[in-house]
């Protein structure tokens, strides 16, 4: 085939894929933007997996009127001044301003929203670059919309895992967010029944709500400088690290196995070899120490001090 420049259409659906190559994608990017709206209550739906409904509801501060229209637009963000610096010292969860646009390409977009001093609520429909607004009413906050994921991308859509492995990743990934961020209210609901719900607590609180109260009763309160959460008693282990969660700064990451070790170290000879303890760990650094702008699902956070985190965490567990 020669050498082509393909046309912007076909560019961006490519590019799209990039932020959201399947429904789980949209359940972490809506979760992020309500979460960085400052939302106290996130409901989350989904059906057939995702592909025929994804909606998040959050009672955080909304968009206003004026700027609605931009919201669905590529590289379009309130939460990045636009100069190189800032780029560096990311406070929020999102950046890229690329979530809304992506699953406005990759399926239906619908948003309505409303700041809680503003009088009447926006609507926004977005499909492709077509986006329309209405004014509508409705109560404070975002409630986000995304049906028919990758309905007009048939590749995409044939490569699709199974409705039920879609929804086991996507319980798991909300109960991450709930363990991290145990003070909000959460609920999941799939094909209408209800699948994790959660009350504002602490993080045992949490661990109850995510897997139940025989292992919330036998956690250990982890509380030090830049490391909050709860570790495991010794007599509750599993042989897999499966239940060991960490986040910086609000994110729930996929941990380095530096910080794993460092906490496995921290019971120091309290537990089995080969075993790994349940974790929930908050960890907090400077903006500057920390890039989460390396991978397209930002799952993964360079940390500038990694030795030195670890040494925080292995220390505040030997604590617990
Ligand atoms: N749930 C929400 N509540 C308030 N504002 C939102 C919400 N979702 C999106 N927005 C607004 O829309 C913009 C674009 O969102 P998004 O495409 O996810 O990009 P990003 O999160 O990287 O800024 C955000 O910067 C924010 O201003
Ligand atoms: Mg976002």
């Amino acid at each position: 085939m020669p050498i082509q420049v393909l046309p912007p259409h076909v560019a961006r659906l490519i590019a799209a894929g990039e932020v959201v190559s399947r429904p789980l994608d949209v359940v972490r990017e809506l979760v992020d933007n309500a979460l960085d709206a400052g939302a106290s209550r996130i409901d989350i739906e989904v059906e057939a997996g995702g592909l025929s409904l994804i909606r998040v509801r959050d009672n955080g501060a909304g968009i206003p009127a004026d700027a609605v229209a931009l919201a669905p637009a590529r590289h379009a963000t309130s939460k990045l001044a636009p100069d190189t610096g800032a780029a560096l010292r990311v406070t929020t969860l999102g950046f890229r301003g690329e979530a809304l646009w992506a699953a406005a390409q990759a399926g239906e977009l619908h948003l309505v929203t409303r700041p809680a001093a503003q009088v009447g609520a926006a609507e926004v429909t977005a499909l492709g670059d077509e986006v329309t607004v209405r004014r509508t009413s409705a109560p404070a906050g975002t409630t986000v919309t995304v049906r028919n994921l990758f309905a007009r991308l048939p590749a995409r859509l044939r490569t699709q895992a199974p409705a039920a492995a879609e929804v086991r990743d996507i319980t798991a990934l909300v109960g991450r967010y709930v363990l991290h961020h145990p003070g909000l209210s959460w609920r999941l609901t799939v094909d209408g029944e209800a699948r994790l719900t959660h009350a504002p607590a602490d993080h045992r609180g949490a661990v109850a709500s995510v897997y139940g109260p025989l292992s919330a009763n036998r956690v250990l309160v982890v509380e030090a400088e830049g490391v909050r959460g709860v570790v495991s008693r010794p007599e509750l282990t599993r042989a897999r690290r499966d239940r060991m969660h960490f986040s910086v700064n609000g994110r729930p990451i996929l941990a380095p196995p530096e910080l794993e070790r460092a906490v496995i170290e921290g019971f120091a000879a309290l537990l089995p070899s080969g075993v790994a303890p349940l974790c929930v760990l908050d960890l907090s650094v400077a903006p500057e120490d920390h890039n989460p702008n390396v991978h397209p699902a930002k799952q993964v956070v360079a940390l500038a001090d990694l030795p030195g985190v670890a040494a925080r965490v292995r220390a505040a567990v030997a604590g617990a």
